[in-house]
């Protein structure tokens, strides 16, 4: 009805409906007029809402009623009472007539402190995630084992190959004789498919260190066996020497050499 009423064309038709029956028998009309003292509060030395909220002469009006006059009461939004939140402002702020420089300096520094902290942190958390994220994608300690392997060379008879496994690979150490040692250092290497000296291929001419896959198709070639005596993949026929490789068949490289050493105590490591 507030909303009607407000449109000024209606208003003469709703001022009626103001009226309101008391007892049942006489209208009753109510209005507001000002009491006889205003109290009227001084002018604060800030505007601001809280000061100007408090300055108005609410606290001086009365309402009277009458028979004879037309009602219209007016519910002024000026007496709301707002929040105090001072306990929740910083006490440099609390004062509005505050401007100095070093208050805002200060404010400012502290921002500037807390943001750099935070900063720094955040750095070192992402460091420390980005870091175990690395890690755990390293080969753990168990696979890093197997990298090398140790033979004791002692227990491998001469003129015997004898197989190991490493790096999911068989792993061929033989114990060559004189007579094998003579018979691939004489080979003429412009007659090899794949040319290597023996010398290339052996750190002691007594030891020869090969990975047993046949480097035609992957197969594993037979130890002791073949037209050199060395190896022999049955596969599609490769025959290697004594020094694994290559002379005879469809495989087109020497066995492989890979990474090794001798070290005191008669022990070989791999890898
Ligand atoms: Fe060895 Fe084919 S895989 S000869």
């Amino acid at each position: 009805m507030t909303s009607v009423v407000r449109a000024g064309h209606l208003a003469p038709y709703f001022k009626a409906t103001t009226s309101v029956l008391t007892n049942g028998i006489k209208p009753l009309v109510a209005v507001p007029v000002p009491s006889d003292t205003v109290i009227a509060q001084p002018l604060p030395s800030t505007s601001t809402v809280q000061s100007l909220h408090g300055s108005l002469p609410v606290q001086g009006l009365k309402v009277k009623h009458s028979t004879r006059l037309p009602m219209q009461v007016r519910f002024a939004h000026s007496d709301i009472s707002y929040p105090d939140f001072s306990a929740y402002r910083r006490k440099e702020t609390l004062d509005p007539r505050s401007q100095s420089k070093d208050n805002v300096d200060n404010r400012q520094s502290f921002t500037y402190l807390i943001a750099g902290a935070g900063g720094v942190a955040g750095a070192y958390a992402a460091k420390s995630v980005v870091t175990q994220f690395v890690t755990s994608m390293a080969a753990a300690a168990d696979v890093l084992a197997l990298a090398k392997i140790e033979i004791k060379l002692a227990d491998i008879p001469e003129g015997k190959s004898v197989t190991f496994k490493w790096r999911g690979k068989p792993l061929f150490i033989r114990h060559r004789t004189a007579q094998e040692i003579s018979t691939e250092k004489a080979v003429a290497v412009d007659q090899l498919r794949d040319p290597q000296h023996d010398d290339q291929r052996v750190q002691d001419p007594n030891w020869l260190v090969v990975i047993g896959v046949c480097t035609h198709l992957g197969c594993v070639p037979v130890a002791n066996a073949g037209d050199f005596g060395g190896y022999y993949c049955p596969c599609h026929g490769s025959h290697y020497d004594a020094s694994g490789r290559i002379r005879k068949g469809p495989a087109p490289l020497n066995l492989e050499v890979p990474p090794h050493s001798f070290i005191d105590g008669g022990l070989l490591v791999v890898g």
